[in-house]
């Protein structure tokens, strides 16, 4: 288990991605914090959508300030951890853009788009339960940029200057494995020739989705590994052969997919030129 948290753990900050590192500089002012990704980061994002993966029910938030009704459906009985790394950056946790009027909110410190339960892939769901895939949440923030972060802006030279600084978290890719029909086909039989195909899939979509934030203006990204999602409770329960331990396979899977993560990366690097790196693994 300590050679898995081990290969878990890594994050790989990417800084000013498809873009030269002439523009990482001057970059210790982060104006915002946009998320995007699954029930790790969701900030209540599901709670108005037809699913079972919310949050907005005690004990949910009992750790929070405010409790239940200030957590707003964040998967956690406290902060979660952008709302950790928003506050180290001076900024307000960000709010689940579902749950705000934005016609009269303010903010311009980032807003929240993940969603528990979704994943990269469009068909990555549980049963015909609703969540915003990737594809989704990137399309909510190019409404913001369109929509909402004009009216705060004096013209587009402040506002593209807004978002070169502002950091990007994408946490997603576990609910592909644990809830696409591509890799849950019964019985499940571990094939990593299948994994590591499905894998290379998944990251060329993230590529992609990681592209339109670009074109809309991001530069700065961070990037998870994906955690061992096979220890989340709902698979414990589920675990016939070991009961009450975490589902090997799936761990097993997402391993293989963040294995591909760095090369995959690095691939990006080399389309990009400039493009600079910051990660333990020393990428
Ligand atoms: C926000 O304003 C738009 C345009 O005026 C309107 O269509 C929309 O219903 C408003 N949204 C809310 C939540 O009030
Ligand atoms: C945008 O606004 C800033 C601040 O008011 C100003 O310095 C700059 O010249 C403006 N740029 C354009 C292209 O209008």
């Amino acid at each position: 288990m300590i050679k898995m948290e081990k290969i878990f753990m890594p994050v790989f900050l990417i800084c000013c991605l498809f873009f030269s590192a002439e523009s990482c500089k001057d970059s210790n002012h982060v104006p915002a914090l946009y998320v995007f990704g699954d029930s790790n980061v969701d900030a209540g994002n599901n709670n108005k959508l037809k699913t079972a993966f919310k949050a907005n029910v005690t004990p949910y938030g009992i750790d929070y300030p405010g409790g239940l009704s200030a957590s707003g459906g964040r998967l956690s009985n406290g902060f979660i951890f952008v709302d950790f790394f928003a506050k180290w950056l001076g900024l307000q946790p960000p709010p689940a853009v579902n749950n705000v009027d934005l016609n009269t909110t303010e903010t311009i410190d980032g807003f929240n788009y993940a969603s528990a339960s979704g994943g990269i892939l469009e068909d990555t769901r549980f049963k015909d339960n609703e969540n915003l895939y990737m594809g989704k949440q990137v399309s909510m923030f190019k409404d913001t940029v369109e929509q909402y972060l004009p009216k705060h802006f004096k013209n587009k030279t402040e506002l593209s200057n807004y978002l070169s600084k502002s950091i990007f978290v994408v946490s997603i890719g576990a609910n592909d494995f644990i809830f696409n029909l591509e890799m849950n086909m019964a019985p499940r039989i571990p094939n990593p020739k299948q994994i590591s195909k499905f894998s290379k899939k998944l990251l060329k979509h993230l590529r992609d989705y990681i592209k339109e934030l670009y074109q809309l203006g991001a530069r700065k990204f961070l990037i998870n590994e994906i955690g061992a999602g096979g220890c989340a409770p709902q698979l414990y329960l589920m675990n016939k052969q070991q009961p009450g331990g975490c589902d090997r396979r799936t761990n097993q899977e997402l391993v293989s997919y963040n294995k591909h993560l760095a090369p995959e990366i690095k691939k990006w690097k080399k389309v990009t030129q400039k493009l600079i790196f910051r990660t333990h693994e020393n990428v």
